[in-house]
């Protein structure tokens, strides 16, 4: 049949074809489209590789591409540990089940791990590296962002950090660099890779080393994407100088370093994210979005074709062989980047001040929390105490089943989970000397 019409149209013309006046108006049209949308929609990575029995930290893999990513991996027979606000949220526990079902893979993990708490941030790390042997680790994939849409007041994390630059930059810095240990002592044949998301908004940035938390200038609630494409220029800056920093390390076995850090532009995508974005947080805004979303269709990626570049970079053999910190883009490596990318010494100045700013406000943090703790003690009337002191009284808050576990433990001389090196500054707030040398080992 199709070669019939063909040979008519070759001796008769186009205009034997069913409906010609129709195509010849329209065709070029739909081709048109189809081709913006063929070009939109980005390269796909076209390298495999074996992922049974590797093991990845992931975060921000409930939604968007994160979500897709962990599919592919888990798809692949990765084990995967996805790091989530709470565990405690039961669409998180259907979500785990329905992505178990969905991969044949049982290997998929939640663990809690609040990027807009520091805090949080090192109890995941410290129950990490606690364990013994250490965990096997093939690799960390960052996808977890904010965006905070235009129009909006300033929003902070626990510890007072603007959320942007909280959770896109200072929570994955914290990640990465309390999870150190676990990466340098990961055997020397592993091909350990660490994945950053970046974006092109990193264009817009605005470093400035001795304001990282961006407190001396005010904060552009018309224009929010100054912050986030400054937590992804620093994220950038971040990954240049702990790469330096792990190549510098010499391991024990004397192997050379088995790490590479690399950011991903996975490109516009329609994501949760985008979508908060472009609605700008409103209704109506959300009803805009919803009447352009052929637009959207055609303009911006899904999240299979985000994720291209990401399972380029953790499958291509040619990363191990690399030094990291390169930017990757339509499954290449882009070599135009900001100039920032290129100077070593400020790198150096951001990431050492960095450490100090979330020193001195993981310090700041366990005071309050002390205090807070010392508070609602001093408020227990004497029949809650007495409840709560009482370890053959059923507890009635998961605290107060912490506090009684401590206490059973405390009692057979096991060491209590408060006693865990969580924050140096925790220890030292009571014992300064002492705890701080004990402590100050593991951390
Ligand atoms: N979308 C784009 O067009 C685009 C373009 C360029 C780069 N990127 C980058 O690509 C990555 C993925 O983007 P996306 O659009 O797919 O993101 P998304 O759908 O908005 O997902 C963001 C993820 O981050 C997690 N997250 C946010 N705050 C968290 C917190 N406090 N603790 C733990 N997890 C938290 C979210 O968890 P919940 O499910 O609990 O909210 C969610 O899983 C981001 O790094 C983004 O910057 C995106």
């Amino acid at each position: 049949m199709p070669i019939d019409i063909i040979s008519r149209v070759l001796y008769d013309g186009p205009e034997v074809i069913p409906g010609w006046e129709y195509v010849k108006v329209y065709g070029p049209v739909v081709a048109g489209l189809g081709a913006l949308k063929y070009y939109c929609g980005g390269t796909t990575n076209t390298w495999e590789r074996d992922m049974h029995g590797k093991v990845f930290i992931v975060t921000g893999g409930t939604s968007g591409m994160g979500a897709r990513l962990v599919y592919e991996l888990a798809t692949k027979g990765a084990q995967i540990i996805m790091l989530v606000r709470s565990t405690e949220d039961a669409w998180v526990v259907d979500y785990i089940e329905e992505m178990r079902e969905s991969t044949n893979n049982g290997m998929i993990y939640a663990e809690e791990c609040d990027l807009a708490s520091l805090h949080s941030i090192r109890l995941f790390a410290t129950k990490w590296l606690d364990n013994q042997p250490p965990r096997r680790l093939d690799g960390v994939l960052c996808c977890a962002a904010e965006s905070i849409p235009i129009g909006k007041a300033k929003q902070v994390t626990k510890e007072g950090i603007e959320r942007q630059l909280g959770i896109n930059y200072f929570a994955h810095f914290h990640l990465l660099t309390l999870l150190g240990p676990s990466l340098r002592v990961q055997p020397p044949d592993r091909d350990v890779r660490v994945l950053l998301a970046t974006c092109a908004s990193l264009a817009l940035a605005e470093i400035d080393a001795t304001d990282l938390l961006w407190e001396n200038r005010r904060y552009p609630s018309k224009q929010p994407w100054k912050l986030y494409g400054t937590s992804k220029l620093l994220l950038g800056l971040f990954a240049r100088e702990y790469q330096r920093q792990l190549m510098e390390y010499e391991r024990k076995d004397k192997a050379v370093c088995n790490v590479r850090i690399n950011l991903i532009n996975p490109g516009l995508m329609r994501t949760p994210s985008t979508r908060r974005f472009l609605s700008m947080g409103s209704v109506w805004g959300l009803i805009l979005y919803v009447l352009m979303w052929p637009f959207w269709f055609l303009v911006l990626k899904s999240g299979v074709q985000g994720v291209q570049s990401f399972i380029f970079a953790l499958s291509a053999p040619i990363f191990i062989k690399l030094t990291g910190g390169n930017v990757i883009q339509e499954c290449k490596i882009v070599t135009k980047v900001r100039k920032e990318m290129d100077d070593e010494e400020l790198q150096k100045a951001v990431f050492q001040n960095t450490e100090t700013i979330i020193a001195t406000l993981e310090k700041q943090a366990a005071i309050q929390r002390k205090r807070n703790e010392k508070a609602s003690e001093a408020k227990m009337s004497t029949k809650e105490k007495e409840r709560r002191e009482d370890v053959l009284v059923k507890p009635e808050t998961p605290e107060e089943l912490e506090y009684k576990l401590n206490k059973l433990r405390s009692q057979i001389g096991i060491s209590t989970s408060s006693g865990m090196p969580l924050f140096p500054g925790d220890s030292v707030l009571s014992q300064p000397a002492k705890s701080k040398k004990k402590t100050g080992k593991k951390n």
